[in-house]
Protein backbone atom coordinates (compact mmCIF):
# COMPACT_ATOMS: atom_id res chain seq x y z
CA UNK A 1 0.00 0.00 0.00
CA UNK A 2 1.35 3.36 -0.87
CA UNK A 3 1.62 5.90 2.17
CA UNK A 4 -0.08 9.11 1.53
CA UNK A 5 3.29 11.10 3.52
CA UNK A 6 6.69 9.51 4.90
CA UNK A 7 6.89 8.89 8.28
CA UNK A 8 8.96 10.68 10.49
CA UNK A 9 9.75 9.04 13.96
CA UNK A 10 11.53 10.76 16.75
CA UNK A 11 11.72 11.47 20.82
CA UNK A 12 13.72 11.79 23.92
CA UNK A 13 14.31 10.44 27.28
CA UNK A 14 11.74 11.65 29.51
CA UNK A 15 14.65 12.66 32.24
CA UNK A 16 15.12 16.01 33.48
CA UNK A 17 14.48 19.32 31.69
CA UNK A 18 16.04 19.24 28.22
CA UNK A 19 19.31 21.11 27.24
CA UNK A 20 20.17 23.33 24.51
CA UNK A 21 22.08 20.36 23.32
CA UNK A 22 18.56 18.46 22.42
CA UNK A 23 17.07 21.22 21.77
CA UNK A 24 19.70 22.23 18.15
CA UNK A 25 20.28 18.72 17.51
CA UNK A 26 16.92 17.28 17.84
CA UNK A 27 13.58 19.04 18.69
CA UNK A 28 14.22 22.92 16.93
CA UNK A 29 14.64 20.61 13.59
CA UNK A 30 11.40 18.23 14.28
CA UNK A 31 8.94 21.69 13.96
CA UNK A 32 7.22 22.39 10.66
CA UNK A 33 8.42 18.68 9.56
CA UNK A 34 4.76 17.80 9.85
CA UNK A 35 3.36 19.21 6.70
CA UNK A 36 5.82 17.42 4.66
CA UNK A 37 5.87 13.85 6.99
CA UNK A 38 3.39 12.35 8.95
CA UNK A 39 4.96 12.80 12.23
CA UNK A 40 5.11 10.57 15.75
CA UNK A 41 7.56 12.41 18.66
CA UNK A 42 7.39 10.24 21.88
CA UNK A 43 8.08 10.71 25.37
CA UNK A 44 10.54 8.25 25.76
CA UNK A 45 10.29 7.18 29.45
CA UNK A 46 10.55 3.40 28.71
CA UNK A 47 14.42 4.29 28.16
CA UNK A 48 14.65 6.28 31.36
CA UNK A 49 14.30 3.45 33.44
CA UNK A 50 17.89 2.48 32.36
CA UNK A 51 18.93 4.42 34.98
CA UNK A 52 17.10 4.91 38.83
CA UNK A 53 14.30 7.14 38.65
CA UNK A 54 12.50 8.83 41.83
CA UNK A 55 9.13 7.65 40.93
CA UNK A 56 7.50 11.05 41.45
CA UNK A 57 9.94 13.22 39.79
CA UNK A 58 9.95 10.68 36.43
CA UNK A 59 6.36 11.15 36.15
CA UNK A 60 6.62 15.25 36.38
CA UNK A 61 9.53 14.88 33.94
CA UNK A 62 7.66 13.22 31.59
CA UNK A 63 4.88 15.62 31.69
CA UNK A 64 7.44 18.31 31.74
CA UNK A 65 8.71 16.86 28.72
CA UNK A 66 5.51 16.52 26.83
CA UNK A 67 4.50 19.94 27.74
CA UNK A 68 8.22 21.63 26.34
CA UNK A 69 7.95 19.55 22.68
CA UNK A 70 4.30 21.27 22.48
CA UNK A 71 5.83 24.71 24.07
CA UNK A 72 8.26 23.99 20.97
CA UNK A 73 5.89 24.00 18.27
CA UNK A 74 4.94 20.28 18.12
CA UNK A 75 1.20 21.03 17.78
CA UNK A 76 -0.22 17.67 18.79
CA UNK A 77 -3.02 18.10 16.40
CA UNK A 78 -1.07 17.71 13.68
CA UNK A 79 1.94 15.56 15.16
CA UNK A 80 1.56 12.57 17.48
CA UNK A 81 3.07 13.63 20.55
CA UNK A 82 2.41 10.40 22.64
CA UNK A 83 3.96 8.48 25.37
CA UNK A 84 5.93 5.64 24.73
CA UNK A 85 4.69 3.60 27.90
CA UNK A 86 1.31 3.83 27.00
CA UNK A 87 1.68 2.10 23.99
CA UNK A 88 2.37 -1.49 25.18
CA UNK A 89 3.69 -2.80 21.54
CA UNK A 90 7.04 -0.93 21.84
CA UNK A 91 8.29 -3.28 24.34
CA UNK A 92 6.36 -6.36 23.00
CA UNK A 93 8.29 -5.85 19.71
CA UNK A 94 11.76 -4.87 21.51
CA UNK A 95 11.23 -8.55 23.16
CA UNK A 96 10.92 -9.74 19.76
CA UNK A 97 13.71 -8.33 18.42
CA UNK A 98 16.19 -8.80 21.47
CA UNK A 99 15.52 -12.33 19.80
CA UNK A 100 16.97 -11.03 16.52
CA UNK A 101 19.85 -9.17 17.84
CA UNK A 102 23.27 -10.43 18.49
CA UNK A 103 25.58 -9.76 22.04
CA UNK A 104 28.33 -9.00 19.42
CA UNK A 105 26.28 -6.00 17.72
CA UNK A 106 25.31 -4.42 21.31
CA UNK A 107 28.58 -4.69 23.13
CA UNK A 108 29.95 -2.39 20.03
CA UNK A 109 27.42 -0.11 20.87
CA UNK A 110 29.51 3.29 21.95
CA UNK A 111 26.62 4.82 24.10
CA UNK A 112 26.36 1.45 26.16
CA UNK A 113 30.03 1.60 27.36
CA UNK A 114 29.72 5.34 28.02
CA UNK A 115 26.81 4.76 30.02
CA UNK A 116 28.56 1.68 31.46
CA UNK A 117 31.41 3.75 32.66
CA UNK A 118 28.92 6.50 34.71
CA UNK A 119 26.62 4.23 36.23
CA UNK A 120 29.09 1.31 37.36
CA UNK A 121 26.79 0.37 40.46
CA UNK A 122 23.82 -0.44 37.91
CA UNK A 123 24.65 -1.89 34.48
CA UNK A 124 21.59 -3.47 33.95
CA UNK A 125 20.45 -5.86 30.92
CA UNK A 126 17.85 -2.53 30.23
CA UNK A 127 20.81 -0.29 29.34
CA UNK A 128 22.46 -3.07 26.99
CA UNK A 129 19.48 -3.71 24.91
CA UNK A 130 18.45 -0.02 24.96
CA UNK A 131 19.11 0.01 21.46
CA UNK A 132 16.64 -2.88 20.52
CA UNK A 133 13.94 -0.62 22.52
CA UNK A 134 14.86 2.44 20.20
CA UNK A 135 14.42 0.26 16.97
CA UNK A 136 11.64 -1.20 18.23
CA UNK A 137 10.34 2.09 18.55
CA UNK A 138 11.33 3.60 15.26
CA UNK A 139 10.19 0.37 13.02
CA UNK A 140 6.95 -0.10 14.60
CA UNK A 141 5.63 2.97 13.31
CA UNK A 142 7.16 2.12 9.76
CA UNK A 143 9.34 5.32 9.77
CA UNK A 144 11.07 6.50 6.94
CA UNK A 145 13.18 8.99 8.50
CA UNK A 146 14.43 9.84 12.00
CA UNK A 147 15.50 12.90 12.86
CA UNK A 148 18.29 12.63 15.57
CA UNK A 149 21.77 14.26 16.97
CA UNK A 150 24.87 12.87 15.65
CA UNK A 151 25.49 10.98 19.12
CA UNK A 152 21.98 8.78 17.83
CA UNK A 153 23.40 7.76 14.50
CA UNK A 154 24.97 4.31 16.17
CA UNK A 155 21.66 3.59 16.73
CA UNK A 156 20.03 4.30 13.87
CA UNK A 157 22.53 1.83 12.07
CA UNK A 158 21.70 -0.53 14.47
CA UNK A 159 18.05 -0.23 13.82
CA UNK A 160 18.92 -0.69 10.35
CA UNK A 161 20.86 -3.95 10.74
CA UNK A 162 17.98 -5.84 12.86
CA UNK A 163 15.20 -4.37 10.45
CA UNK A 164 17.05 -5.85 7.17
CA UNK A 165 18.05 -8.97 9.40
CA UNK A 166 13.84 -9.68 9.98
CA UNK A 167 12.90 -8.66 6.58
CA UNK A 168 15.42 -11.28 4.59
CA UNK A 169 13.72 -13.88 6.38
CA UNK A 170 10.21 -12.84 6.60
CA UNK A 171 9.64 -10.64 3.28
CA UNK A 172 8.96 -6.87 3.50
CA UNK A 173 7.68 -6.22 7.13
CA UNK A 174 9.61 -2.80 8.29
CA UNK A 175 11.07 -0.26 6.08
CA UNK A 176 14.74 0.58 6.68
CA UNK A 177 14.69 3.98 7.94
CA UNK A 178 16.97 6.87 7.41
CA UNK A 179 18.97 9.06 9.87
CA UNK A 180 18.13 12.81 9.07
CA UNK A 181 20.76 14.52 10.97
CA UNK A 182 20.34 18.56 10.92
CA UNK A 183 23.77 20.54 9.25
CA UNK A 184 24.20 22.51 11.91
CA UNK A 185 23.48 21.68 15.72
CA UNK A 186 24.11 18.06 15.20
CA UNK A 187 26.24 18.04 18.40
CA UNK A 188 26.32 20.82 20.46
CA UNK A 189 29.53 20.42 23.13
CA UNK A 190 29.88 21.22 27.08
CA UNK A 191 30.35 25.10 27.87
CA UNK A 192 33.18 23.92 30.32
CA UNK A 193 34.92 20.91 28.19
CA UNK A 194 34.30 22.00 24.37
CA UNK A 195 35.82 18.67 23.30
CA UNK A 196 33.20 17.04 24.97
CA UNK A 197 28.99 16.69 24.17
CA UNK A 198 26.76 18.78 26.28
CA UNK A 199 24.89 16.66 28.26
CA UNK A 200 22.06 16.82 30.82
CA UNK A 201 24.10 14.58 33.46
CA UNK A 202 27.24 16.84 33.69
CA UNK A 203 27.78 17.50 36.89
CA UNK A 204 29.17 21.30 36.29
CA UNK A 205 25.65 23.64 36.17
CA UNK A 206 27.82 25.95 34.32
CA UNK A 207 28.74 23.43 30.87
CA UNK A 208 25.08 22.70 30.04
CA UNK A 209 22.43 25.68 29.61
CA UNK A 210 19.28 24.20 30.18
CA UNK A 211 15.79 24.83 28.44
CA UNK A 212 14.19 26.40 31.53
CA UNK A 213 17.13 28.44 32.68
CA UNK A 214 16.32 32.17 32.92
CA UNK A 215 17.86 34.95 31.13
CA UNK A 216 20.55 35.76 33.04
CA UNK A 217 21.43 32.62 33.78
CA UNK A 218 21.56 31.36 30.21
CA UNK A 219 23.89 34.55 29.52
CA UNK A 220 26.16 34.27 32.77
CA UNK A 221 26.73 30.88 31.36
CA UNK A 222 28.05 31.80 28.31
CA UNK A 223 30.11 34.36 29.73
CA UNK A 224 31.90 31.56 31.84
CA UNK A 225 31.91 29.67 28.42
CA UNK A 226 35.40 28.04 28.56
CA UNK A 227 37.26 29.57 25.18
CA UNK A 228 41.09 29.94 24.21
CA UNK A 229 43.47 32.66 24.89
CA UNK A 230 43.16 33.73 21.60
CA UNK A 231 40.97 36.55 20.55
CA UNK A 232 39.53 35.90 17.13
CA UNK A 233 36.03 34.24 16.28
CA UNK A 234 36.98 32.19 13.93
CA UNK A 235 35.73 28.48 13.25
CA UNK A 236 38.55 25.79 13.67
CA UNK A 237 39.49 22.09 15.11
CA UNK A 238 42.26 23.86 17.16
CA UNK A 239 39.64 26.15 18.52
CA UNK A 240 36.73 24.03 19.72
CA UNK A 241 35.57 26.33 22.74
CA UNK A 242 34.66 29.28 20.20
CA UNK A 243 33.81 26.83 17.24
CA UNK A 244 31.24 25.50 19.42
CA UNK A 245 29.62 28.77 20.42
CA UNK A 246 29.67 29.82 16.88
CA UNK A 247 27.59 26.49 16.01
CA UNK A 248 25.22 27.60 18.78
CA UNK A 249 25.00 31.28 17.20
CA UNK A 250 24.57 29.85 14.10
CA UNK A 251 21.61 27.49 14.86
CA UNK A 252 19.99 30.47 16.35
CA UNK A 253 20.35 33.64 13.96
CA UNK A 254 20.87 31.31 11.04
CA UNK A 255 24.20 33.51 10.39
CA UNK A 256 27.08 30.94 8.61
CA UNK A 257 30.23 30.72 9.98
CA UNK A 258 32.01 33.05 7.61
CA UNK A 259 29.63 36.06 8.91
CA UNK A 260 29.56 35.50 12.31
CA UNK A 261 33.67 35.97 11.99
CA UNK A 262 32.96 38.45 9.90
CA UNK A 263 30.18 40.55 12.66
CA UNK A 264 33.18 40.13 15.58
CA UNK A 265 36.38 41.08 13.47
CA UNK A 266 38.05 43.40 15.88
CA UNK A 267 36.40 42.82 18.80
CA UNK A 268 36.77 40.56 22.00
CA UNK A 269 35.81 37.37 22.75
CA UNK A 270 33.74 38.89 26.10
CA UNK A 271 31.20 40.91 22.82
CA UNK A 272 31.00 37.63 21.52
CA UNK A 273 29.83 35.62 23.98
CA UNK A 274 27.83 38.21 25.45
CA UNK A 275 26.23 37.91 21.94
CA UNK A 276 25.51 34.43 21.79
CA UNK A 277 23.74 34.01 25.06
CA UNK A 278 21.33 36.96 24.03
CA UNK A 279 20.58 35.42 21.07
CA UNK A 280 20.15 32.06 22.92
CA UNK A 281 17.94 33.89 25.73
CA UNK A 282 16.36 35.51 22.79
CA UNK A 283 15.56 32.45 20.80
CA UNK A 284 13.99 30.23 24.53
CA UNK A 285 11.95 33.23 25.32
CA UNK A 286 9.24 32.37 23.78
CA UNK A 287 9.00 28.71 24.08
CA UNK A 288 9.96 29.28 27.93
CA UNK A 289 6.49 31.42 28.07
CA UNK A 290 4.30 28.96 26.36
CA UNK A 291 5.91 26.16 28.82
CA UNK A 292 4.44 28.33 31.87
CA UNK A 293 1.04 28.45 30.43
CA UNK A 294 0.43 25.21 29.08
CA UNK A 295 2.10 23.24 32.38
CA UNK A 296 -0.66 24.50 33.94
CA UNK A 297 -3.12 23.51 31.87
CA UNK A 298 -3.29 20.06 32.85
CA UNK A 299 -7.29 19.28 30.82
CA UNK A 300 -5.36 20.52 27.73
CA UNK A 301 -2.50 18.21 27.81
CA UNK A 302 -4.10 15.35 29.15
CA UNK A 303 -6.44 15.56 26.14
CA UNK A 304 -3.94 15.68 23.60
CA UNK A 305 -2.04 12.96 25.75
CA UNK A 306 -4.89 10.68 25.18
CA UNK A 307 -5.74 11.52 21.71
CA UNK A 308 -2.35 10.40 20.59
CA UNK A 309 -2.11 7.72 22.82
CA UNK A 310 -4.82 5.94 20.56
CA UNK A 311 -3.56 7.13 17.74
CA UNK A 312 0.15 5.78 18.26
CA UNK A 313 -1.25 2.87 19.40
CA UNK A 314 -3.45 1.76 16.49
CA UNK A 315 -0.26 2.61 14.06
CA UNK A 316 2.16 0.18 16.46
CA UNK A 317 -0.75 -2.13 17.03
CA UNK A 318 -0.89 -3.22 13.41
CA UNK A 319 2.94 -3.59 13.23
CA UNK A 320 3.04 -5.77 16.12
CA UNK A 321 0.32 -8.05 14.40
CA UNK A 322 2.51 -8.53 11.59
CA UNK A 323 5.28 -9.68 13.42
CA UNK A 324 3.76 -11.84 15.36
CA UNK A 325 1.98 -13.42 12.54
CA UNK A 326 5.44 -13.84 10.49
CA UNK A 327 7.34 -15.85 13.50
CA UNK A 328 4.55 -17.77 13.84
CA UNK A 329 3.04 -16.89 17.69
CA UNK A 330 -0.28 -17.63 17.75
CA UNK A 331 -3.18 -15.37 17.08
CA UNK A 332 -5.39 -14.26 19.56
CA UNK A 333 -8.48 -16.10 19.83
CA UNK A 334 -11.61 -13.93 19.66
P1 LIG B 1 18.26 11.73 24.17
O1 LIG B 1 17.10 11.90 25.08
O2 LIG B 1 19.60 11.45 24.75
O3 LIG B 1 18.43 12.95 23.24
C1 LIG B 1 17.34 13.45 22.49
C2 LIG B 1 17.81 14.03 21.19
O4 LIG B 1 18.72 15.11 21.42
C3 LIG B 1 19.92 14.89 20.69
N1 LIG B 1 21.04 15.43 21.47
C4 LIG B 1 21.94 16.31 21.01
N2 LIG B 1 22.07 16.91 19.81
C5 LIG B 1 23.08 17.79 19.66
N3 LIG B 1 23.97 18.09 20.63
C6 LIG B 1 23.89 17.50 21.85
N4 LIG B 1 24.76 17.83 22.81
C7 LIG B 1 22.83 16.57 22.09
N5 LIG B 1 22.44 15.83 23.15
C8 LIG B 1 21.36 15.13 22.76
C9 LIG B 1 20.01 13.39 20.52
O5 LIG B 1 20.82 13.04 19.41
C10 LIG B 1 18.56 13.02 20.31
O6 LIG B 1 18.16 13.20 18.97
N6 LIG B 1 17.86 7.17 22.46
C11 LIG B 1 17.31 8.49 22.26
C12 LIG B 1 15.83 8.56 22.52
C13 LIG B 1 15.04 7.62 21.69
C14 LIG B 1 14.79 7.77 20.29
C15 LIG B 1 13.98 6.65 19.94
C16 LIG B 1 15.17 8.71 19.34
C17 LIG B 1 14.43 6.49 22.12
N7 LIG B 1 13.78 5.91 21.06
C18 LIG B 1 13.55 6.45 18.65
C19 LIG B 1 14.73 8.51 18.02
C20 LIG B 1 13.94 7.39 17.68
C21 LIG B 1 18.01 9.38 23.26
O7 LIG B 1 18.53 8.94 24.23
O8 LIG B 1 17.89 10.64 23.05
Amino acid sequence: MEKEKKILYSGMQATGTLTLGNYLGALKNWVGLCDEYECFYGVMDLHSLTVRQNPTEFRQNARKLYALYVAAGLDPEKNCVYYQSHVSAHAELGWILDCFTYMGELNRMTQFKDKAAKHADNINAGLYTYPVLMAADILLYQADVVPVGVDQKQHLEITRDIAERFNNLYGEVFTIPEPYIGKAGAKIMSLQEPTKKMSKSDENVNATIMLLDDRDTIIRKFKRAVTDSDTEVRYGEDKPGISNLMDIYACVTGKTHDEITAEFAGKGYGDFKLAVGEAVADELAPLQKRYEELIKDKAYIEHCIKENDDKARYFATKTLRKVQKKVGLTELIR
